[in-house]
């Protein structure tokens, strides 16, 4: 097949396109590297299968030849992010989504899209099933990602019933992996970085919040397994296993053997209190449960953030000795 992922140059996008390119298809990442990094997808750019537009989705489309699916993840999606970059997040989860959804029905192809558990806003009611319509604060900060998102839902399934689209919408619960930004403010890529350099770890509140989190390959097999189905509702992908953000400071103090305090700083506005998926539909649906043991996948992601932090610290060095 033919795929387009917008803001396959991210995280879970580059993840993402691992896998298909895996599987033999044909695949065009389309990203504006804003919050992306053309390191995540440098391994593919001599696979004659791999293609990379340098483009921003928030304008015109024009792509050449046939296209099968077009994917679209592309937007900022940590708060540190999508605080800083207000506007372009409205705009690429508004007239970004309005052109994929656009291109998808030009080339005849299927359409997916990334939205979020933050359409849930700070939820009312546990675990949050997606019959559940959210609890949102339209003016407060968030309300740039979780509103424009929840736009990006109502005009995929405006496509859906007006223009008979084949389209999938998947509601993604807390990610993290390897890739995942050390500096994007997310409470995982946070711990890590501060653990594993023994500075203070930020704890907003008093951590008795709760998040779950599911790795990367665990998502990204609820994402295939979905484009399988002729399934065009919402369906929520995240691990059910829920933790204070307390335990996770604690766990990766523990996995990394650091010697940080922990430092409680004000909760930021209209922070979520819980957030837990209901999966029974994905299980239902697509027979898939989250597989990857939190402690298994905390450890993966330790290494590589090592390593990551040698790299900066080299290329640091190396600069410092430039002339
Ligand atoms: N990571 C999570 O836990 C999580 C949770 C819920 C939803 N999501 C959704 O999944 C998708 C991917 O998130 P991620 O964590 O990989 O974030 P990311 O920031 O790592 O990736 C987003 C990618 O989109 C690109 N992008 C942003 N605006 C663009 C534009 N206008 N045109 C082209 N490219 C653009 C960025 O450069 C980046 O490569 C997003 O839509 C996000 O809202 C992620």
């Amino acid at each position: 097949m033919k795929l387009v992922v917008t803001g396959g140059a991210g995280f879970i996008g580059s993840h993402l396109t691992d896998r298909l390119l895996n599987e033999g298809h044909h695949v065009t990442v389309m990203d504006n590297l804003l919050t992306g990094n053309i390191k995540n997808i440098a391994r593919h750019m001599s696979n004659t299968r791999f293609q990379f537009l340098h483009h921003d989705v928030s304008n015109h489309i024009h792509i050449v030849g046939d296209v099968d699916w077009v994917i679209h993840f592309a937007s900022p999606a940590s708060p540190v992010d999508y605080l800083q970059l207000s506007i372009e997040t409205l705009k690429v989860n508004s007239l970004g989504t309005h052109n994929t959804l656009g291109l998808a029905r030009v080339k005849g192809a299927k359409y997916f899209l990334a939205s979020t558990s933050e359409v849930y806003g700070d939820p009312e009611v546990h675990p949050q099933v997606e019959t559940y319509w959210g609890n949102v604060n339209p003016i407060g900060p968030r309300g740039v990602y979780d509103e424009s998102k929840r736009f990006a839902e109502a005009i995929t399934m405006a496509y859906h019933h007006k223009h008979d689209l084949d389209t999938r919408i998947i509601r993604i619960f807390n990610c993290y992996g390897p890739r995942l930004r050390l500096d994007d403010g997310r409470v995982v890529s946070n711990f890590i970085g501060q653990a594993l350099t023994n500075e203070p770890i930020t704890m907003y509140g008093d951590g008795t919040q709760t998040r779950s989190f599911q790795y990367v390959s665990d998502l990204v097999e609820g994402i295939v397994r979905l484009m399988g189905v002729k399934h065009h509702e919402p369906v929520n992908l995240g691990n059910p296993q829920e933790k204070t953000v307390m335990e996770l400071a604690q766990i990766i103090k523990e996995l990394t053997g650091s010697k940080s305090e922990i430092r409680n700083k004000p909760l930021p506005v209209d922070d979520p209190k819980r957030r837990l998926p209901d999966i029974s539909k994905a299980k239902r649906l697509l027979d898939w449960t989250p597989k990857k043991d939190l402690i298994e996948g905390l450890t993966e992601t330790i290494s590589w953030y090592r390593e990551e932090l040698k790299g900066l610290s080299q290329e640091k060095q190396a600069a410092s000795s430039l002339p």
